[in-house]
């Protein structure tokens, strides 16, 4: 299994929209769910929950539920991410906490050499009741974001994005840094 450091996880994870047919077994998929739950969450509250699909069948619903969902029909695995607003303790942090959670599955895959692509449901009320629906999600479930996996056909590379304009020192519109160049290798 290929396994690369956190950086170069970071650095090279790009959104994956073709996938070969090669399944993810049991123990791979476990390291993506241990990196979701292993995600910060505000107060430390277990609202997330993550339905889990591999069915060939459910997996070939996804693109009439989501616009940008059509690469799941090669896809090995997808990742349905919801809050349980009954929870307790709540949070009105609950998008940033799913969020957290897509992320680290996003970068956990990239360290195993698995592609992502995270097709985001909240806050657009259409894909959320698109979801809730096929879904038969309970009223208190709300679904916020899909990841859609598997061993990719596109390669990862990595893309400067690094933009010292949306940098500030101290204050808002100090640049920085303020002298040298931006720091990118
Ligand atoms: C909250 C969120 C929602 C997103 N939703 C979609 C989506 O619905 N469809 C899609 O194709 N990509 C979606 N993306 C992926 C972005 O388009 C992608 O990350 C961005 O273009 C940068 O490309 P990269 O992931 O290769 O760095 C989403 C990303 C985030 C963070």
């Amino acid at each position: 299994m290929e396994n690369i450091d956190a950086l170069t996880a970071i650095f090279t994870r790009r959104s994956i929209r073709r996938f070969s047919p090669r399944t993810i077994d049991e123990k791979t998929q476990n390291i993506l769910l241990r990196a979701a739950f292993a995600a910060p969450a505000a107060e430390n509250a277990r609202t997330r929950h993550f339905i889990v699909i591999s069915d060939k069948d459910v997996l070939n619903t996804l693109p009439s539920l989501h616009p940008s969902a059509d690469p799941a029909r090669e896809a090995a695995l997808a990742v349905l991410i919801c809050c349980d607003t009954s929870a307790e303790p709540q949070t009105v942090f609950w998008p940033q906490d799913c969020a957290a959670a897509a992320e680290n599955i996003m970068l956990a895959a990239r360290a195993v050499g698995i592609g992502s692509l995270w097709c985001g449901i909240h806050p657009v009320e259409a894909r959320e009741q698109a979801f809730l629906d096929a879904f038969s999600l309970p009223g208190m479930i709300r679904p916020s974001d899909l990841i859609i996996l598997g061993y990719p056909l596109q390669e990862f590379f990595e893309e400067n994005s690094y933009d010292a304009h949306h940098l500030h020192a101290d204050t808002w519109g100090r640049s920085y840094p303020p002298v040298s160049a931006p720091f990118v290798e």
